[in-house]
C-alpha cells in the first residue's frame, strides 16, 4: 500500500465522520490531509529509559559555571553543585549522565580528581587549544582544570539528581590497570581497600561504595581516543574488560562505536572480535554511536568548520537540512545493527548512542568561557524530537542514548552563567516525553502530506509528520513532529486494538521557529495544552506548523 491509498482508506474510514468535543463544537473530518494509525498489537520493546540520557564533559562551561560553582559561590548549590540544575533533572528524571567526556576522557587521569580539593593537581584541559574558542575567552578551570570536580563530585550530583552515572574510561592515555583501579575506588566496600578509604576522604566523601554499572571502554578510538584501526581498538577493549573487580555490580561495558556512517569500524570490530570468541559478546553490553546534526554545507562543502550554520539565523532549507541531517539517525541504527548481527547472530550487544544533537559554528554561546556553546531554538526542539522519537521506536536496539551536552554546549537542555540559569526547548521535549521512559513502544504508521522546499535551487523533500507511540497500562502516549514551517497538518488518528476514551493535548510550538529562551526572557518557548476531537474511536487534532505535539490517549 502506498502512501495515497493509504491515505484514501483513511479518509473513507472518517467520511461523513462527525466528531464532537466535551464542550459541544463539533467539526467535520473531512479536512483531514494526514493519517496516524497507531497498532496496539505490534509490541516493539520496552523504552529503556536510559534512551532519555544526558553527557557532561568537561569542556568550555558544562562542568566549571554549568554543574560546579563551588561550595562558596553565591549561586544556590549543595556542596559546590548548582542547585537549580539538579532540580531541574529530577523534575525529568533524568536517568543517565555520562562524563568526563568525550574526548577529554581520553587525556584525563581521575586520580588527579579524588582527595582534598586543595591538594588536587592542576591540569591542561583537552580542549584548552580548540580553535573554536571565542576570541575573548578568559583562562580559567576551563583551560586549566583545577579538578575540583572529581569522581566523587560527579557522581554526587548524579546521585542528588536521582541519575546513574556512565563513566567514560581512559584508553589512549591510561592502562587497564587503572581502570580496574578506578572501578575499586568507586565501588569497593566500605574499610575494604585503600581507594575505598580514599573515596571516604575529601570534600565529597563517600563512604559507601558508588556502584557504578555504566563504564565506556574509550571514547572515539578512531579519532581523539588514540587513532586506531577497529581490529586494534578490538584487542583493547578486550584487554580492558578481560578482569576487572565486581563487588556484586553488575558491570555494563560500552565499546566505543563507529562515527556516523564508519560502517567499516562496526564490521572491523565485530569481525575481529568473532574470530577471537564468539562469547566475548557478553561481555559487551552496548556498541557506542556518534551523531551530530551539523552539516549544512548544501552540498557545496563538507567542510568542519565552513559547513556549520548559526544556531539562531538560518532560512527555510537549512531549517529542513538539519533536521534531515539529524533524520539519518535512523538508518544508522539500522545499518549498524544489520553489520552487528552478522556477527552477533542473538543481538546479544545494543546500541548506545552516546553522543547526539545539533553542531553549530560558534557565536551565540552565552558566555566566552563556553567553548562550543550555543543557543537552542525551537529547530533544536524539533531536532530533538525526532530523534527521541527514532529511538523509541528501535527500542529493541537503542539501550541508552546520551544528548550532547548537558548544559552550556552543544544542543544543551539547560544554559547558564554565573546565577543566571534557564531551560532550553529541548528541555521541554524531554519533560513532554517523560510517559515514553519504561513504556512499550508499538508500531505506529504516519502518513502526511511530504514537506516541499529548494534545496541548491532544486526541489527536495522532507516527511511530513513523524513520530512514535508507547503503552504503559492503559496510557498511550503518541508524540508526533511536524517539521513545515508553514503549514498545519490535519490528522485522523486510529488506534487499533485497543478503544480510546480520553485524549489529553501537550503542545510545544511558536510562531517562528528561530525563538528561543534567554535569561531575560526564560518563557518563549514552553509548552501548553491543546485540543484533539474524538468521535467513535477516531481522533482528529491538529499538528501546529514546527511543533512537537504529545496526546496522551486513555484506552479501553
Ligand atoms: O561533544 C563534543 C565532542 O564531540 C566530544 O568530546 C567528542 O567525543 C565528539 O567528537
Amino acid at each position: 500500500m502506498n502512501r495515497r491509498q493509504f491515505l484514501a482508506g483513511g479518509l473513507a474510514v472518517g467520511s461523513g465522520l462527525l466528531l464532537q468535543r466535551a464542550g459541544g463544537l463539533s467539526y467535520s473530518a473531512y479536512a483531514a490531509d494526514s493519517r496516524i494509525e497507531v497498532l496496539l498489537g505490534e509490541e516493539i520493546a520496552t523504552i529503556n529509559p536510559a534512551i532519555y540520557g544526558h553527557f557532561a564533559e568537561h569542556l568550555g562551561g558544562v562542568v566549571y559555571d554549568g554543574i560546579w560553582v563551588g561550595e562558596n559561590s553565591k549561586v544556590p548549590n549543595t556542596g559546590g553543585i548548582r542547585n537549580a540544575l539538579v532540580d531541574a533533572l529530577k523534575r525529568i528524571k533524568a536517568p543517565v549522565i555520562r562524563w568526563p567526556g568525550g574526548c577529554f576522557a581520553d587525556s584525563y587521569d581521575w586520580r588527579d580528581g579524588t582527595g582534598p580539593r586543595a591538594q588536587r593537581p592542576r591540569r591542561t584541559n583537552f580542549w584548552a587549544d580548540s580553535p573554536e574558542w571565542p576570541k575573548n575567552a578568559p583562562s580559567g578551570p576551563w583551560k586549566f582544570d583545577t579538578n575540583h570536580f572529581g569522581t566523587n563530585e560527579f557522581l554526587r550530583f548524579c546521585q542528588m539528581s536521582g541519575a546513574e552515572g556512565y563513566l567514560a574510561v581512559n584508553v589512549r592515555g591510561l592502562g587497564a590497570q587503572q581502570f580496574y583501579e578506578w572501578i575499586e575506588y568507586c565501588n569497593s566496600p566500605a574499610g575494604s581497600t585503600s581507594l575505598a578509604e580514599r573515596r571516604g576522604g575529601g570534600e565529597s566523601s563517600s563512604r559507601e561504595p558508588f556502584g557504578v554499572r555504566f563504564w565506556g571502554i574509550g571514547n572515539e578510538t578512531w579519532g581523539c581516543g588514540g587513532n586506531l584501526t577497529p581490529e586494534e581498538y578490538a584487542t583493547e577493549y578486550r584487554r580492558f574488560t578481560a578482569a576487572v573487580p565486581r563487588y556484586g555490580v553488575d558491570l555494563k561495558f560500552i565499546a566505543s562505536g563507529a562515527n556516523v556512517d564508519d560502517y567499516n569500524w562496526t564490521r572491523g570490530f565485530f569481525s575481529k572480535t568473532v574470530e577471537k570468541n564468539r562469547n566475548l559478546f557478553n561481555g559487551i553490553y552496548g556498541w557506542g554511536l556518534h551523531h551530530y546534526a551539523w552539516n549544512l554545507g548544501l552540498g557545496k562543502t563538507n567542510d568542519w568548520f565552513a559547513a556549520k550554520g548559526d544556531a539562531v539565523k538560518f532560512n527555510d532549507a537549512e531549517h529542513y537540512e538539519l533536521l534531515r541531517e539529524a533524520d539519518r539517525m535512523e538508518s544508522l541504527i539500522n545499518q549498524h545493527w544489520t553489520i552487528m548481527g552478522e556477527y552477533d547472530r542473538q543481538h546479544r550487544v545494543k546500541l548506545v548512542v552516546d553522543e547526539w544533537g545539533a553542531w553549530y559554528r560558534p557565536g551565540s554561546e552565552v558566555a566566552p568561557t563556553h567553548l562550543l556553546g550555543q543557543q537552542s531554538t525551537m529547530r533544536d526542539a524539533l531536532l530533538a524530537g525526532l530523534t527521541l522519537d527514532t529511538f523509541n521506536r528501535h527500542s529493541d536496539k537503542v539501550v541508552m542514548a546520551n544528548v550532547a551536552q548537558l548544559i552550556n554546549c552543544l544542543h544543551s537542555l539547560f544554559l547558564a552563567h554565573e546565577d543566571k540559569f534557564i531551560v532550553t526547548p529541548t528541555f521541554h521535549v524531554f519533560e513532554m516525553f517523560m510517559p515514553h521512559m519504561g513504556a512499550k513502544a508499538v508500531r505506529a504508521v504516519f502518513s502526511a502530506p511530504e514537506v516541499q522546499y529548494t534545496r541548491v535551487d532544486k526541489p527536495a523533500e522532507f516527511w511530513g509528520l513523524s513520530g512514535s507511540a508507547s503503552l504503559n497500562g492503559k496510557q498511550l502516549t503518541l508524540t508526533v513532529t511536524n517539521p513545515h514551517l508553514s503549514e498545519v497538518r490535519e490528522a485522523e488518528i486510529a488506534v487499533r486494538g485497543g478503544r480510546p476514551t480520553a485524549v489529553d493535548v501537550r503542545v510545544l510550538a511558536v510562531p517562528d521557529v528561530h525563538a528561543h529562551n534567554t535569561f531575560e526572557n526564560p518563557d518563549v518557548v514552553q509548552p501548553r495544552s491543546g485540543t484533539a476531537m474524538m468521535a467513535r474511536g477516531t481522533i482528529s487534532c491538529r499538528f501546529l506548523p514546527a511543533s512537537v505535539t504529545r496526546l496522551q490517549i486513555t484506552v479501553a
